[in-house]
């Protein structure tokens, strides 16, 4: 059972618009199967979704699952509300690492996927519970929206180049991620997957 993500985001990293719409929503080319869906479904099991965007659609999914037959985890601290379990929801049990274990207890034939949204999944990959991280980048610049990853932006401080050159080795190189496989799409989107 491997851990994977394929989520959608754009040029300039955001998987949601400020709005709060996945970024898949916001181009013309997404049919809810492109771009990899389907594929990607087929290796999929189970699901993982934060309590955010579970909230997002819960009174739609409630009624009518996209996911039909498969058990979905709900990141949250919170319960959930009624009629969840019956239309296949299950609450995370201790924060992300008791999730992780939830899923590896559950003796999944095939794979998770880590829908979103951002907090989840860095919630995920903080704790090295991702194996597959799959992006498509998608082609399109939102320049404001929720960043995939928790961005700490740095002004240039000629302080710390000063610094930085007194002593290259205080910020050595970072360790790559290994690339699994890419793929492009007819309408430039461009899917990448890295071992992590
Ligand atoms: N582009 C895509 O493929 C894609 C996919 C999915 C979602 N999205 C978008 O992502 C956006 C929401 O993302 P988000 O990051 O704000 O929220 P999120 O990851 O969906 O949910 C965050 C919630 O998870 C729960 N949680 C519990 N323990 C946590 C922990 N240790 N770390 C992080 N979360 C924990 C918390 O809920 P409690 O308060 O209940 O504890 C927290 O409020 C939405 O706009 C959605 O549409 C995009």
């Amino acid at each position: 059972m491997l851990i994977r993500t394929h989520v959608g985001i754009s040029l300039d990293g955001f998987l949601a618009t400020p709005d709060g719409r996945p970024t898949w929503d916001a181009i013309p080319t997404f049919d809810g199967t492109s771009h990899g869906h389907d594929d990607f479904t087929a290796l999929i099991d189970a699901v993982v979704i934060g309590r955010s965007s579970f909230d997002q659609a819960a009174a739609e999914w409630l009624v009518n699952s996209p996911w039909p037959g498969k058990p979905v985890y709900v990141l949250t601290s919170q319960p959930l509300p009624t009629g969840s379990s019956d239309a296949g929801f299950i609450a995370s049990q201790g924060g992300p690492a008791g999730l992780v274990k939830q899923l590896r207890e559950a003796n999944l034939a095939r794979d998770v996927q880590v829908l979103g949204g951002s907090r989840t999944i860095q919630a995920f990959l903080e704790l090295g519970a991702i194996d597959r991280l799959g992006i498509v980048v998608l082609p399109i610049l939102l320049g404001k929206g929720i960043p995939l990853f928790a961005i700490d932006p740095a002004p240039f401080s000629k302080q710390a180049w000063d610094a930085h050159l007194a002593s290259p080795s205080a910020s050595p190189a970072r360790p790559l991620l290994r690339l699994d496989h890419q793929r492009q799409y007819r309408d430039g989107s461009v899917e990448l997957v890295y071992q992590s």
